[in-house]
C-alpha cells in the first residue's frame, strides 16, 4: 500500500464509486464518507475506511476529521439535485442542497487543508457541473455548482502557494441515479446537443478526477475541466 490517503466523498455509488476504485488500483488508503453502505462492494477490503456521515451535519465536520487525521487527497464528490420548480422550492430543500453541495465541501476542504498545508501540500478535486456554467431547470442545483467552480478557484489562490492544487470538473449529464429525476424529453434534448449522442460514463468523469488529484502538473490549479462532449463549447 501507498503511504497516501484519500477522502472521497460519496464513494460509495456513481461517479464516486469509480473513483474508489481508482484509487484502490493504485494502491492508497481510501476513507469514503457518506450515508449508506448497502450496496457498497469495498467494505471488506482493508484498505477502505468507511464513514457513515450526513453532510447536512456541518458541525460535526471538525469532528470527523479529528477521527480520520490527515489526508493527501479530498475529492469532493457528493452532491444532490432536486426535480423542483423554483417557484415551488421548498425552503428546507434550499437549505439542505445549500449545506451538502456548497458548505460541506467548504468546511471539508478547510479542515483538509490543515494537515495538507503541515504536510507541504495536497491535492483537492470538486465535483463540479455543467449545470454551474451554463444554468439549470434546478435553479439551486445551478447556484450551488456556480458556487463550486469559484470556491475551486479561491481556494487554488488561497492554497496554491502551500503547495495545495485545487480544481474542479464540470461534467454534462452522466449515467448514475442522479439522472433518474431528469425527464425523459429533456434527456433527449441534451443527447441531441451532443457529439456522440450518449451522456458521459461515470468512469470518464472518475478518470478526469483521479488525475487531476494524482498526476496532473501542478501548474493546473484553479481549473474547471470540462466533460461535455460539446454541450457547451467555449
Ligand atoms: N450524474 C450526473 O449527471 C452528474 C453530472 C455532473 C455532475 N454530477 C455531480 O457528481 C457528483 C456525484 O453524483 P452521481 O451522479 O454519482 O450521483 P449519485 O449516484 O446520486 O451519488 C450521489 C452521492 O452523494 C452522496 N451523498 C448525497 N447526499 C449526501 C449527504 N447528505 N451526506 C453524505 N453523502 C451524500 C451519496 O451517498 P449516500 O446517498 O449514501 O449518502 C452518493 O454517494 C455530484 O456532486 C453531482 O452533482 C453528476
Amino acid at each position: 500500500m501507498t503511504n497516501k490517503t484519500v477522502l472521497i466523498t460519496g464513494g460509495n455509488r456513481g461517479i464516486g464509486l469509480d473513483v474508489t476504485e481508482m484509487f484502490l488500483e493504485a494502491d492508497y488508503r481510501v476513507i469514503v464518507v457518506a450515508r449508506d453502505f448497502t450496496d457498497f462492494p469495498f467494505g471488506a477490503d482493508e484498505r477502505v475506511e468507511t464513514k457513515v456521515f450526513d453532510l447536512f451535519n456541518l458541525e460535526d465536520i471538525p469532528a470527523l476529521f479529528q477521527q480520520i487525521g490527515r489526508v493527501d487527497v479530498l475529492i469532493n464528490n457528493a452532491g444532490i439535485m432536486h426535480a423542483l420548480p423554483y417557484d415551488d422550492y421548498p425552503q428546507a430543500n434550499i437549505e439542505q442542497i445549500i449545506k451538502v453541495n456548497l458548505e460541506a465541501p467548504v468546511a471539508l476542504i478547510r479542515e483538509a487543508a490543515k494537515g495538507m498545508i503541515q504536510n507541504g501540500g495536497g491535492r483537492i478535486v470538486n465535483n463540479a457541473s455543467i449545470a454551474g456554467e451554463i444554468g439549470h431547470p434546478d435553479i439551486w442545483y445551478g447556484i450551488t455548482k456556480a458556487g463550486m467552480i469559484n470556491m475551486t478557484k479561491s481556494f487554488a489562490k488561497l492554497l496554491g502557494p502551500q503547495g495545495v492544487v485545487v480544481n474542479a470538473v464540470a461534467a454534462g449529464p452522466v449515467e448514475t441515479a442522479m439522472l433518474a429525476t431528469i425527464p425523459e424529453q429533456r434527456k433527449k434534448a441534451i443527447k441531441s446537443m451532443v457529439y456522440t449522442g450518449r451522456f458521459a460514463y461515470p468512469e470518464e468523469v472518475a478518470a478526469t478526477i483521479f488525475w487531476l488529484a494524482t498526476d496532473c502538473p501542478e501548474y493546473i490549479n484553479g481549473t474547471c475541466l470540462d466533460i461535455n462532449n460539446g454541450a457547451f463549447p467555449r
